[in-house]
């Protein structure tokens, strides 16, 4: 791991050489540490990843993993992206698997189907270079054009006439934002410190506490993370991270006995994103950082108290000082504990509170919210929609498991919906359609678990199934509200092992 950061961090010296040493064979140097190809291009580090990857796999490239990860560096930090360009679309890289993909028609159809449209709107070319892709793609793969689902258009056609000019307007190579991020990018020594986190993990609950950031070589740092859930387990390890191009967080911390990614936005004194299991990436939190020396408010655990109830609320961020306040029929019984850190207070919300969402604040601070609520309208399963993955049998691949939460909703004295947040609830699955229910995927699709985790059934043909079939599914997720006994539906689909799983999907 030492050396791993070492080579990393001395990139910006070792990248031109190295290009130089390992590129030179194919792409034509243009003076100036340019290259054909290589030089015309921005993307995220993962983006980096892939095209060097792919130059190993299909053209032979030799290079061994340090001067891979050297060359990463050097380039996601010389061609990346700015912050406002990987806004919205950072889930691919967060490994969001379950994200429901928003871009238009054209976009989506075209290049939308085998991988994820992020991939693409995480890059930035010039015309001609969005052309060399979309011939690359027809050169790399002849039969895409009468592949399944590629068969309804003339793809070649339409791709160079439309989707090229498209694609060279919306994400071109040069733009304000760029020309801007790199005049203004921030150095690596604004991060080191004490940084207050928040997160929650779907199913496991709320977690919080303080992740230490030591400076080391070049752009890389130790961490160390002490917190701990909601009920108590603790959330604490060590590590190692690095930053590309002044924002691109990427650590490695390990937590317990699990190693855990860090992909966050490290921006104005905030960390955000999300931290994942290496190998089960569908377990991972959403998670927050405020640095130590500003103050800020990051969260109230649990952010949602039903009116008539007392309950223990607990202020997450950094730099905290003050009252809380937590509005109008909702008091502080007593303060519990209270450091820069966390407040952790005892509140009564009396029995007729309006239900609605409300600022809180503590002193000057604000911009966290709290549901109060006395009736439930409404539950939604979260994820809606997900899929999950047989696994194992003998085979190196890992079950990927479904994970959800019931998601209540209330309605306001406005009449409009309000999230309350999650709460308990009981957990079942239920043929999606006629088809499931004739091929018993309840049976044999997996096992739905009484915290909401949804385990699917092994890799491989079942003997016991019809035709022999493998133990794939297509199910209900079903969530009773313990309080209440209303219901939510989710779908789940239960398919086949991901047989290539490239860091943006
Ligand atoms: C053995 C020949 C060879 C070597 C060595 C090689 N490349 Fe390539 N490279 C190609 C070819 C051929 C293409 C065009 C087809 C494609 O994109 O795969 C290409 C395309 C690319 C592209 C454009 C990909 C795209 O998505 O448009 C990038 C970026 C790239 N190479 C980077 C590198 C880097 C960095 C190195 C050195 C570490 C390197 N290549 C070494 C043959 C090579
Ligand atoms: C037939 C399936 C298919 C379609 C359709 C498709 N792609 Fe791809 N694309 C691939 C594969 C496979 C790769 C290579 C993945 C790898 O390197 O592991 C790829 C790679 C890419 C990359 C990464 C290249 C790099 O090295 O930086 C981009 C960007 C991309 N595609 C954009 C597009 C765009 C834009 C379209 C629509 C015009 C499109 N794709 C349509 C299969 C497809």
């Amino acid at each position: 791991m030492a050396s791993l950061l070492f080579a990393q961090a001395h990139a910006a010296e070792e990248g031109p050489a190295l290009l130089k040493s390992k590129c030179v064979g194919c792409h034509i140097p243009e003076g100036n540490d340019s290259f054909s190809r290589i030089s015309h291009q921005r993307k995220t580090p993962e983006g980096w990843l892939m095209s060097i990857a792919r130059m190993q796999v299909m053209h032979g490239l030799q290079i061994s993993d340090d001067d891979r990860r050297t060359l990463v560096k050097y380039l996601a930090d010389k061609q990346g992206l700015a912050p406002s360009e990987t806004d919205g679309v950072r889930y691919a890289m967060e490994r969001r698997l379950n994200t429901v993909e928003q871009f238009d028609d054209q976009l989506s159809q075209m290049c939308g189907r085998c991988h994820s449209g992020a991939r693409v709107a995480l890059q930035r070319r010039p015309a001609k270079e969005w052309e060399h892709l979309v011939n690359f793609h027809l050169g790399q793969w002849p039969s895409l054009e009468y592949q399944a689902q590629s068969r309804d258009r003339d793809w070649l056609e339409l791709a160079l006439k439309d989707v090229v000019p498209d694609l060279a307007k919306r994400f071109p190579l040069e733009n304000q934002a760029w020309a801007d991020w790199q005049k203004d990018r921030p150095k690596a020594d604004a991060l080191p410190g004490q940084w207050s986190f928040s997160g929650h993990m779907l199913t496991k609950g709320d977690v919080r506490g303080v992740m230490t950031v030591t400076a080391d070589a070049g752009d890389t740092f130790k961490l160390d993370v002490k917190g701990q859930y909601a009920d108590g387990t603790p959330f604490s390890g060590s590590g190692s991270a690095i930053l590309y191009n002044g924002y691109e967080w990427r650590g490695n911390v390990k937590v317990g006995e699990t190693n855990m990614r860090q992909v966050f936005a490290a921006l104005n004194g905030e960390m955000k994103g999300r931290m994942f299991e290496a190998e089960h990436d569908e377990r991972g939190l959403d998670f927050s950082a405020a640095k130590a020396g500003g103050a800020k408010l990051l969260a109230v655990q649990p952010a949602h108290i039903k009116a008539g109830t007392q309950a223990e609320l607990t202020l997450v961020g950094s730099g905290l000082s003050g009252a809380p306040d937590f509005g109008p029929g909702v008091e502080v019984v007593k303060v519990l504990e209270a450091t820069p850190n966390l407040v952790r207070v005892q509140v009564k919300a009396t029995a007729d509170a309006a239900p609605g969402v409300r600022g809180v604040a503590l002193g000057e601070l604000k911009g966290v919210d709290l549901a109060v609520y006395k009736d439930i309208a409404e539950v939604k399963v979260v994820p809606e929609f997900s899929i999950a993955r047989v696994g194992e049998n003998g085979g190196s691949t890992p079950k990927v498991q479904g994970r959800f939460e019931a998601e209540a909703w209330g309605k306001g004295a406005d009449g409009k919906p309000y999230r309350i947040g999650y709460l308990p609830a009981k957990w079942s699955v239920e043929p999606f359609d006629e088809r499931a229910k004739e091929d018993e995927d309840v049976k044999f699709a997996g096992v739905m678990n009484a915290d909401g985790v949804f385990v699917p059934g092994l890799a491989g043909p079942n003997p016991e199934r019809k035709m022999m079939t493998n133990n794939a599914g297509n199910l209900k997720v079903i969530a009773e509200l313990e309080e209440g006994g209303h219901k939510g539906e989710g779908h789940l689909i239960v398919t086949v092992q991901r047989w290539n799983n490239p860091p943006i999907p």
